[in-house]
Order: structure tokens, then C-alpha cells, then sequence
């Protein structure tokens, strides 16, 4: 009834086939600038997300400042050789952790502070740190997630590019400096967004049956 009244064409449900099927990494981009009309279009799209509680605690920060994104890249590249050389190996940078940089807009991804009642009653069960957070799963973070795989999607139903980025968090704490990001977020990850400079090949995928079990 549901789908009658909300889908009554089935091209519909095939464009949505199409979206998913369609989109993959982008890691060149064109200079041309996203309207922000777009971009709050994909954001909106976003936030119809699931979340834990319905708590929708995906923060996002749009950047197309120039500077701040080269400042991110150097917080990235300056952060990894510091780690790096602390592991005893060579300063370089792994050019997918800098993908952002070449693109006109990153949106930085944040996750509000969330507070889940099962943590709660798991702390005053007297269950130790590691064991609370094993039972938890980090609810946030799979609603921020969920959120972001809708906005690479919206993004390439308008016919951009994007690649979600979790390497360049090497830099979390300099980079949530550079966007002023507030105490009680977390920065979890960055999109490149912008215009596909070339269409890579689609990626590989596990058969479906390969990664799937039915518990009769
Ligand atoms: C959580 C997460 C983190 C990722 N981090 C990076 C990254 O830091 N740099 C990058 O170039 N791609 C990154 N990717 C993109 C993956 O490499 C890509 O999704 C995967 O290879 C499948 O290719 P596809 O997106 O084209 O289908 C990330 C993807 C996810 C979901």
C-alpha cells in the first residue's frame, strides 16, 4: 500500500538500482564550483538517514575556502610524517589520504556526542570499558556512516563525483582545528565532492552469496 502510493511508477525503484549500481570512487576532479543549492539538495537527502534513537547525529562542515582545504592536505601531510617517522619510516604521503585537496568542495563529516542507554545500564552493570564498547557497536558511528553512503548517492544522481575519505582522521585533531569544529563532535571523515574528471572502472564486489548466510 505503502509503495502503491508513494512509488506507482517501477522506473522509479530502477533509477534508485541505477544510483546504487552507477556510483563509484572519484578521485580526480574538474575545478567548476557545486551550487550550493546541490549541495544542501544531497545534505537533505543525507539526513533522511537511519540513526540510533533517531538522534541524527551527523554534523557536516562544507568547505570550499581554498585555503582551509590546503591547510587540511598540509595538516595531513605535515601529521603523517610526524607518525611516521615516530614508527621509524620514510615522511611520505599516501596520495589516496590527499584525494580532497583536488577537489572544489571537501564536507567534513562529524558525529555529535551520543549518550546510548545501553551504555548506561552496561557501565552500571560493572562491565569493564572494552566489554561495553564491544556490546554497543558504536551506534553513532553507524548512523553517520549511513548518512554519508546517501550523500555519496545523492551526489551521483546529480551527476558528481565523490570519495569518501577516512585516512586523512591521521590528522583528526589539526583538522577539526582548522574548521573550528566544537568540543562534543568528532570529525569521522571527508568527501571530496566535485565534477568526475574521467569515469574510473567500477570496482569488484564479493558475490553477494559469498557474504551471505540464511539461518533457517
Ligand atoms: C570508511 C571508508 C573510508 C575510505 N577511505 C578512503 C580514503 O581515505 N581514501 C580513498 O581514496 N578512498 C577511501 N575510501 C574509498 C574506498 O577505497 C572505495 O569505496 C572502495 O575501494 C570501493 O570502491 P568504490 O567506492 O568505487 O565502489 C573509503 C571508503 C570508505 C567506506
Amino acid at each position: 500500500m505503502y509503495l502503491k502510493t508513494f512509488l506507482p511508477r517501477g522506473e522509479i525503484l530502477m533509477e534508485f538500482r541505477k544510483v546504487i549500481e552507477g556510483r563509484r570512487s572519484i578521485r580526480q576532479f574538474l575545478p567548476d564550483p557545486v551550487p550550493r543549492e546541490d549541495i544542501m539538495d544531497m545534505l537533505r537527502l543525507a539526513t533522511q538517514a537511519a540513526s540510533a534513537s533517531n538522534r541524527q547525529m551527523w554534523r557536516f562542515y562544507v568547505v570550499t575556502d581554498g585555503e582551509k582545504i590546503a591547510a587540511m592536505r598540509d595538516a595531513v601531510v605535515s601529521e603523517t610524517a610526524r607518525v611516521r617517522s615516530l614508527a621509524g619510516k620514510p615522511a611520505e604521503t599516501d596520495p589516496f589520504a590527499v584525494v580532497f585537496a583536488g577537489a572544489p568542495v571537501t564536507i567534513a563529516v562529524a558525529c555529535a556526542a551520543y549518550a546510548s542507554r545501553t551504555r548506561a545500564i552496561l557501565e552500571q552493570a560493572g562491565l569493564d570499558k572494552e566489554e561495553v564498547a564491544s556490546r554497543i557497536q558504536r551506534p553513532d558511528i553507524q548512523s553517520v556512516a549511513a548518512a554519508i553512503q546517501i550523500l555519496l548517492c545523492a551526489a551521483h544522481e546529480k551527476g558528481y563525483g565523490t570519495c569518501w575519505m577516512s585516512a586523512p582522521m591521521i590528522a583528526r585533531p589539526q583538522i577539526e582545528a582548522v574548521l573550528g569544529v566544537p568540543e562534543g563532535e568528532a570529525l569521522c571523515a571527508l568527501v571530496a565532492l566535485g565534477r568526475p574528471d574521467g569515469l574510473p572502472p567500477k570496482t569488484p564486489r564479493r558475490p553477494v552469496e559469498e557474504v551471505t548466510r540464511f539461518i533457517d
